[in-house]
């Protein structure tokens, strides 16, 4: 049997991202990303619930924190990552975010 535990991955150099900035990446069987607003961090699947669209090339709303998929227009909010419109009705999974020595770590 085998059985995944999460744990504190080491993403990127925090000072690499700017407010407004995305950066995604695989980790194991999950595609991530993580979106900078002002100094907060958020780290969600960027694989939209509808069907399969990269929400890291979707649009970004800093003001009301949510993230737009590029395919049907539903924007997910990258706190909880519920979607707020339809079609999409799953959240998106959210993950743990820290900044530690300058590199962002992923609770994945
Ligand atoms: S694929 Fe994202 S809303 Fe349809």
């Amino acid at each position: 049997m085998f059985v995944m535990i999460a744990r504190w991955v080491k993403v990127c150099e925090a000072k690499s991202l700017k407010s407004g900035d995305m950066f995604e990446f695989d980790h194991q069987d999950k595609k991530i990303v993580i979106v900078k607003i002002k100094d907060d961090l958020y780290a969600t699947d960027r694989i939209c619930t509808h069907a399969y669209a990269d929400l890291s090339i979707g649009i970004l709303n800093e003001g009301d924190k949510t993230l737009t998929c590029p395919l049907h227009l539903s924007a997910f909010k990258l706190d909880d990552g519920k979607p707020q419109n339809l079609p999409a009705k799953d959240p998106l999974s959210v993950y743990e975010v820290k900044v530690e020595n300058n590199w962002i770590h992923v609770f994945l």
